[in-house]
């Protein structure tokens, strides 16, 4: 648990979807009502709770946030509402709970959808009477004032469904309904938040600012961001550390950026065709172990140990998992930027260049649903 100073909280960004999450937080914080956050893993759950806070009302209450999951019931419930002296081993005074201690203010309890059955009933409680029930007390000690905002990463009318949330408790939490999509749906948004971050850590580690290369910044608007912007801020902070110098490049960037989606098989779809061994040696020694296109393939095709057919299925296998990007597919075989024209001239001279656009139709990891594409310059 934390209790949060009224401390700067940014929500960064200027696409649409982060313009109308600010609205539907000014809205939010004009009211008192109880606020339920939904959305994956590090997308701003928190952020935008504790945005709410301070523009509210309350602001000048305390936030308080407790974190419901990995805590047994008993230390969440004396957590939550308190205990009395005695009431279990260890309890030797009258202790608060949290909900006490933010009067006038807002308790966000993140990972709601973590509770115990137990734990819902008693918040349930709660919610109904206003009422704190220390654990061991035989009646209600006190009643707060208290905004309640909840966030989880799970869908909860599934967990309904599956009979582990209760409808009632979530009928009582869903009064505004605040759903934050994820990273990828706002892919407009990364140049933005990547900037920022790498600004902060480079300053933080006191490190040279490298400047982002547009293969670099290509690479980033193409991955899917399953960690949304916490795994962004890590690899912004894992550059930082790295001092890369002057450009940052795509080699420069962690490695499961330049990789096909985890779980992913390299070749995309089961009716995608079948390759020699040589071909699948190849393609993890580029995609898996980080060596170059001139050094695993060019050598063994130019001493014609290498099919042009086997070559172009190289090509191929690259261009399904860079949405049929040729500059991707540069930085994915791990040659530099500037190889671009020497990589394109080669394929060409030897009657392996493929057309990029039937590539753009393949569902990969930059194209999935209504996700934007990649806004990079068509591939030659
Ligand atoms: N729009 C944004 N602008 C700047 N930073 C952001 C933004 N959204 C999120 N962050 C940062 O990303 C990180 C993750 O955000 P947060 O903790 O709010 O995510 P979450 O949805 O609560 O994640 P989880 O479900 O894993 O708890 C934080 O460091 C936060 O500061
Ligand atoms: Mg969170």
């Amino acid at each position: 648990m934390s209790v949060s100073p009224n401390s700067e909280v940014r929500l960064l960004g200027t696409s649409e979807v982060v313009r109308n999450i600010l609205a539907d937080i000014d809205c939010a914080a004009r009211s008192g009502a109880k606020v339920l956050i939904t959305g994956e893993t590090g997308v701003g759950k928190e952020v935008v709770a504790r945005l709410i806070h301070h523009r509210s009302a309350r602001a000048a209450g305390k936030l308080v946030t407790v974190n419901c999951a990995g805590l047994p019931d008993s230390l969440l419930e004396s957590e939550l509402f308190g205990h009395v002296r005695g009431s279990f081993t260890g309890a030797y005074r009258d202790k608060p709970g949290l909900l006490e201690m933010a009067p006038n203010g807002t308790v966000f309890l993140d990972e709601v959808g973590e509770m115990s059955a137990r734990m819902q009933v008693v918040l349930l409680r709660f919610l109904e009477t206003g009422e704190i029930q220390r654990i061991g007390a035989d009646r209600s000690h006190t009643r707060v004032n208290v905004r309640l905002i909840t966030a989880t990463n799970r869908d909860l009318p599934k967990e309904i469904a599956a009979g582990n949330f209760r409808e009632d408790l979530f009928f009582r939490l869903n009064v505004i309904r605040m759903t934050i999509p994820p990273l990828r749906e706002r892919i407009e948004d990364v140049p933005l938040l990547f900037d920022h971050y790498l600004a902060l850590y480079c300053e933080q580690h006191r490190v040279e600012r490298p400047e982002i290369s547009q293969a670099a910044l290509d690479v980033l608007l193409g991955y899917r961001w399953p960690g949304n912007i916490r795994e962004l801020r890590n690899v912004a902070e894992r550059i930082a550390l790295k001092s890369v110098g002057q450009i940052l490049r795509p080699a420069d960037l962690p490695s499961e950026l330049l990789k096909p989606a985890q779980g992913a098989p390299l070749v995309a779809g089961a009716a995608a065709p079948t390759h020699s061994a040589q071909v699948e040696e190849m393609t993890q020694r580029m995609l898996r172990h980080g060596e170059s296109f001139w050094s695993v393939v060019y050598p063994v095709f130019m001493a014609r140990d290498l099919t042009r057919a086997d070559l172009r299925r190289i090509v191929e296998i690259g261009l399904e998992s860079t949405n049929g990007n040729y500059r991707l597919l540069v930085a994915l075989y791990n040659m530099p930027n500037e190889d671009y024209k020497r990589f394109l001239g080669f394929l060409r001279k030897h009657n392996c260049h493929l057309p990029f656009q039937r590539f753009r139709t393949i569902p990969s990891r930059v194209s999935s649903g209504n996700v934007p594409r990649t806004p990079v310059a068509a591939a030659g």
